[in-house]
This record gives C-alpha cells, structure tokens and sequence, in this order.
C-alpha cells in the first residue's frame, strides 16, 4: 500500500507536535484478539526502539476489540514464529478503552475491520485523525493492504505478518528519526 500524503502529514504532525511539547510520542496498535497481530507489532517496535537507543521518546502499547482472550499472552504460535527472530512477546491481551483516543498521539489499524472498528468507537473528530491504516508503512509491499489475519491461517501466515510489521515498524522508527 501507498503512503498517501495525508497519513505521511498526520504521522509528521503528530512527532513535532511531541517533540515541540517535549514529552514521548505515543503509539498503539490495534487489531481484532491483540493475541496475533498487535501484539507483534508492539513488541517489535519496543526491538527497534531499545536498539535505536529510542526507548524513553516512545510510548507504545497495543490492544483489540474482541475480548474473548483478555489477560492472555500472545498466540503461541505468534511467539513462536517471534522467537525464531529474536523477539519475545509479552504483552497481555486487553480491549480497547474511550481513553486510549485521548492518550495516543497515533493509532494503528491492522485491517479494514480493524480500521471501521476504530472509526466507529472514536469519540471525536480530533481522534479519527490519529487512525492509521498500518499496511500503509509497509514500503517494501507495495501489493499489501492490510495485515491479515493469521489466526486461521498456517505458520506461513505469521512469518507473512513479522515481515510486514518489520517493515512498517522500520519505516515508522525511521520516520521519528528523521523528523
Ligand atoms: P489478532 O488475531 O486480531 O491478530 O489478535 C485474532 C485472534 C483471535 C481471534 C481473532 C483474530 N479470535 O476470534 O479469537
């Protein structure tokens, strides 16, 4: 997927904006369980800002909509496939709460649904600007448009979610870098 202009401005504003008030930029990723997907993204960002020596200018966390699996570690399968580059996802699966639209600077859909689900639960104008389609930092997939749901899906699935999650995290990172 493309990075529209629109999604590059409300990403830049966003990081002056924290950066010009002097305190962390905020970050949450949302999916539908936050067991897969969300999860993963979260702990792969953490990775990237520990070792960009980044981690007290971010705030991030990640949660869902369904909260069938509230207060479990990710999928084992997610951790698995993690593991097998190096990361160790931890979060605890929880739903999103009104207050999250207040606290994050920046909100990170995984899919369509995902991207509705949020649309529909902000509670503002002001919040729907902070809704980011994440399969649009995805640089190297350009074909990609969503991050898809590997719940059903076989072990391929979840290496196919780490590969467009690294790639969006990195684009991310790179952007707070380099504003
Ligand atoms: P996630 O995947 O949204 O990436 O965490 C799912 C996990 C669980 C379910 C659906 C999607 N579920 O229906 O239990």
């Amino acid at each position: 997927m493309k990075l529209t202009n629109k999604t590059e401005k409300i990403i830049r504003d966003a990081i002056r904006r924290a950066k010009d008030e002097k305190r962390p930029l905020s970050l949450l990723f949302v999916c539908l369980g936050n067991i897969c997907r969300s999860p993963a993204a979260d702990g792969i960002m953490h990775d990237m800002a520990a070792k960009a020596g980044m981690e007290d200018k971010l705030i991030i966390d990640s949660c869902g909509f369904y909260g069938g699996h509230a207060g479990d570690l990710p999928d084992s399968r997610m951790r698995q496939a993690g593991r097998q580059r190096g990361y160790d996802f931890t979060h605890r699966s929880r739903t999103i709460r009104p207050t999250d639209f207040e606290n994050f600077d920046l909100i990170f859909g995984m899919d369509d649904r995902n991207l509705a689900d949020l649309h529909e639960a902000a509670p503002t104008l002001e919040a729907e600007e902070k809704i980011i389609p994440m399969a649009e930092l995805a640089q190297n997939h350009p074909d990609v448009d969503a991050v898809p749901d590997p719940y059903w899906s076989g072990a391929d699935g979840f290496y196919h979610v780490l590969n467009i999650l690294e790639d969006g995290c990195g684009r991310l990172l790179e952007m707070i870098q380099n504003s």
